[in-house]
């Protein structure tokens, strides 16, 4: 940028969700939370179950409504859009979810699921096709595994699949929702590896924001973390600075019980 300053690629400001159920204290999930995510960034979220983490990147993805406060994406507000607008945003924010088979219709192959996107976006299906072989042989995953069903691969290789699904059309910002909780610890490792190497291709055109229980994971991974506690973002820092030297007494609980 001319001004050196970097404009960020997402930027979210005072964003609150209110759950209202009958009969019920209204609880407020997330609690006007502002925080920006540079281009090329990995910007970690831990928190403990609760506090909110999960609420947040679903209304980032806006797979639910913000009550207040904005998102913007490269300085587009994108908070209220819906139909045909709210889907030129997908193509911007994919999403990796905890479960891998929760990224692909179980009667449907992978192949099917990561070739539908490319599908939507105007591909015709020989190129979509082509363009998945690639994508999973960019995840680690042999061609054949396009003809394959979810419950016919691994966890980890599922979740590979899932992560080229999230890929399929390139876009800037991948949200990772506890996307290697579910697998074992040497599967864990393989997938950082593959986000790692995604890092690394696509350089500042590509921004990961990565939720996660596992602090080691997010200290060796993340280039800054925020600390969510009770819908808040109480602090946010260099993962080494705030595992470290905690400025919060919440973040050093969290980190006390973690390690
Ligand atoms: N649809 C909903 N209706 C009512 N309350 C909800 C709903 N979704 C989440 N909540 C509540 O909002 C709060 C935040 O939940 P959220 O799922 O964002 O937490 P989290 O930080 O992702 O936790 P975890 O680490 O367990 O995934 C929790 O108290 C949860 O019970
Ligand atoms: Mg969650």
């Amino acid at each position: 940028m001319q001004d050196g300053k970097t404009e960020p690629v997402l930027e979210i400001r005072d964003l609150t969700k209110i759950f209202r159920r009958r009969g019920q204290t209204p609880l407020t999930a997330v609690d006007g939370v502002s925080f920006s995510l540079l281009p090329g960034e990995c910007l970690g979220i831990i928190g403990e179950s609760g506090s909110g983490k999960s609420t947040l990147v679903n209304m980032i993805t806006r797979l639910i409504d913000a009550d207040s406060g904005q998102i913007l994406l490269k300085g587009r507000d994108i908070t209220r859009l819906r139909g045909k607008a709210l889907r030129s945003v997908y193509s911007e924010i994919q999403m990796v979810f905890q479960q891998p088979a929760d990224s692909f219709d179980p009667r449907r192959t992978l192949g099917d699921g990561i070739g539908e996107s490319l599908r939507n976006n105007g591909w015709s299906a020989a190129a979509a096709r082509e363009e998945t072989a690639k994508l999973l042989d960019l995840c680690d995953l042999p061609a054949e595994f396009a003809g394959r069903y979810p419950h016919e691969v691994s966890g980890g290789q599922c979740q590979r699949a899932a992560i080229a699904r999230a890929l399929a059309i390139r876009p800037s910002i991948l949200l990772c929702d506890e996307a290697t909780s579910a697998l074992d610890v040497t599967v864990q490792q393989e997938i950082m590896s593959l986000l790692g190497d995604l890092r690394r291709q696509q350089g500042r055109n590509f921004s990961i924001m990565f939720i996660c229980h596992d602090i080691a994971l997010v200290q060796e991974f993340c280039d800054r973390v925020l600390v969510m506690y009770q819908g808040r973002i109480v602090e946010e820092g260099i993962p080494d600075t705030v595992i470290q030297c905690p400025a919060h007494p919440y973040t050093k609980r969290l980190i006390d019980s973690i390690l």
